[in-house]
């Protein structure tokens, strides 16, 4: 949700500014800009749209832009105030020295413009983020310092904020400052750059700092000093950051999403590694630090997550409950948040991002804190604001994920559930150890399943021009792949904004049906030899006496219902429990190509962004 990216050194600075907007363009689209400090002056550049209209205007205007030595950039996911030219960011105040990016929402921005206005400021836009440029240029003219004048500004904010300041005369100086909004600032020689999240200077340089809230970086391209609102220095360390520039590269793939899809194989090998390599040992989760004695201590769990990882939460519920035969209730982390009396000491809470990121989640597990509970984070980003608020993590190593539509992530948690679920029920010794060792067996073999279903994407091509055309879409379930109808309509809905609802098969005769007829299709995930299979099949009936389209996906085994289904997709023979892990890659890949011949822009789909730090 928004990306900033600061520079100052030896580099071409727009270039470095534009690739660092690039990189984080998937946090935001809706306009982008920069503040250039060049000849001795701030100029400021700003597009509405997507960043290649930055990058025209940048061409447009070459030759006013001389040999700028330092500067800031910002790529915007509106929220306060539409998306509009006079909203994009960078900022600036009635003198134009001055200019400042901002991820986040300050809450008392009314109050804090009505006072400014009383003092003379004129706002041009309807942003939370003027009124800081207007702050801070008050404090400016009154203190002559610009750290001085940026500290006191961000102790009159309330909200999130991550904001880069930057004077014309306070030559080539930036200013960074973060409360609940990630920033960190990354080192290079004779250059340094700040950035709401890595993949903005991952290319230049592996060395960072991870600003905390309220800390202030001052950075200059030789310096780098970080201090807390009152002034005082403070020391941090420098981390290794543990990505590669190759993720941010499409390796030949048209889109994101696909190259994400196609990594999933690996990924989940990834997950496995070192947590369960033979079947006959105990799974290792080294940072999971629940024993024996807190797990019967434990009277339940609760799993809070937002979107795609709220899916996963749905079937982590099923596989925890199923294997150590532990209560597990799950929420959306936007709804957990109003629930007053149901955490307590003795619950442990899992929260579940891959970029442990989202506001709505950080908010919830902030409040399992305060209630004592124990909380283990299971994330893409173990640097991230979440990951430092575990008391226990799971890191899901997945990888920098760019496709505003998440896969490689969703695979990556659910494989992590299935660890969890299997470390419990190693714990409490709640299953049988043949049963176990089948599964662990079976776990290994995913990798290579999926790469089966990789091969052949004719069948799922042939479905998705088949079926692009319709308007509506009833992706059923039963059991642990319900989780997975849910996944595969919202894939649908996200990238091609066709109207797809993920619904439990045996609801349908109880109300859903009724809008069943030739025009809407019902997909349903129903795997031979499980407990759910025949049930579904019945409802699938019920669907198809109403004249519904009728998608099966179901394993290479089931060799009787051809002729119940319009089309059938297949994934390999696998136990049902394991399968949310495969059937969930056909249902991406459905998503994928049905977006493609609807022509939509499948990496960034409108209105949204990949992390959401707003409530
Ligand atoms: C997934 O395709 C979506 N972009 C979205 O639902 C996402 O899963 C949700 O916003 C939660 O994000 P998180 O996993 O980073 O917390």
């Amino acid at each position: 949700m928004c990306g900033i990216v600061g520079y100052a050194g030896k580099r071409d600075v727009v270039s470095v500014l534009f690739k660092g907007l690039t990189n984080l363009e998937y946090r935001g689209y809706d306009s982008a800009g920069m503040a250039l400090r060049d000849d001795g002056e701030i100029k400021i550049y700003k597009t509405l749209g997507k960043l290649i209209n930055l990058k025209n205007e940048l061409e447009l205007k070459k030759n006013e832009i001389h040999h700028p030595t330092s500067g800031i950039g910002h790529i915007r996911w509106a929220t306060h105030g539409s998306p509009s030219l006079v909203n994009a960011h960078p900022h600036t105040c009635n003198c134009g020295k001055l200019a400042i990016v901002h991820n986040g929402i300050i809450e008392n921005y009314k109050e804090l413009r009505e006072e400014l206005i009383k003092k003379g400021c004129t706002f041009k836009s309807q942003t939370d983020t003027e009124t800081i440029a207007h702050l801070v240029a008050n404090e400016y003219s009154i203190t002559k310092n610009l750290e001085e004048a940026v500290r006191n500004s961000v102790k009159k904010l309330q909200g999130a904020y991550a904001v880069c300041v930057m004077h014309k005369d306070v030559p080539d100086v930036i200013i960074g400052a973060r409360k609940h909004a990630p920033m960190l600032v990354a080192i290079g020689e004779d250059e340094n750059f700040i950035a709401s999240d890595t993949p903005a200077i991952i290319e230049y340089t592996k060395k960072a700092i991870y600003l905390d809230d309220n800390e202030i970086a001052v950075v200059t391209k030789n310096s780098v000093k970080i201090t807390d609102t009152e002034g005082n220095e403070i020391k941090k360390n420098i981390e290794i950051l543990p990505f590669e520039p190759a993720a941010l590269s499409k390796q030949g793939y048209k889109h994101f999403m696909l190259k994400e899809i196609h990594e999933q194989p690996d990924v989940i090998r990834n997950v496995l590694n070192g947590k369960l390599f033979d079947i006959d040992a105990p799974v290792i989760l080294n940072e999971v630090k629940i024993d024996a004695d807190t797990l019967k201590k434990l009277n339940k769990i609760k799993i809070i997550a937002c979107g795609t990882s709220l899916h996963a939460a749905l079937a982590g519920k099923y596989l925890i409950e199923d294997f150590a035969g532990i209560s597990v209730e799950v929420e959306a982390s936007s709804e957990y948040i109003y629930r007053k009396t149901t955490t307590d000491a003795s619950t442990l809470v899992i929260g579940v991002s891959q970029s442990g990121e989202t506001a709505d989640t950080i908010t919830a597990i902030k409040q399992a804190k305060s209630k004592n509970s124990h909380v283990l984070i299971i994330t893409n980003r173990p640097d991230s604001n979440m990951a430092r608020l575990a008391d226990s993590l799971i890191p899901v190593n997945a990888g920098i994920e760019v496709s505003v539509a998440a896969t490689k992530s969703y695979t990556a948690q659910l494989i992590s559930f299935y660890l969890l679920a299997i470390h419990f029920a190693e714990i409490k010794n709640t299953l049988d150890s043949e049963f176990l060792k089948h599964l662990k067996h079976e776990l290994i073999q995913i990798p290579s399943k999926i790469e089966t279903i990789l091969s052949d994407l004719k069948p799922i091509k042939e479905c998705a021009k088949k079926f692009s055309s319709y308007k509506n879409f009833i992706y059923i379930s039963r059991g642990i792949n319900l989780a997975t109808a849910y996944e595969g309509a919202l894939k649908l809905k996200e990238i091609s904004y066709i109207n797809a609802t993920g619904y439990p098969a045996g609801e349908l005769k109880h109300g859903p049906i009724a809008m069943l007829d030739e025009t809407m299709p019902v997909l349903a995930i129903l795997i031979p030899g499980g407990i759910t299979y025949e049930k579904i099949l019945s409802n699938c009936e019920e669907a198809k006496a109403r004249n519904a389209k009728l998608i099966a996906l179901t394993s290479s085994d089931d060799t009787n219902i051809d002729s119940i289904f319009d089309i059938v997709l297949r994934i390999p023979k696998v136990p049902e429990i394991l399968s949310p892990a495969m059937t969930c890659v056909p249902l991406q890949l459905l998503a994928y190509f049905i977006a493609e011949y609807l022509g939509k822009d499948v990496d960034q789909p409108r209105n949204l962004a990949k992390s959401v730090t707003v409530e």
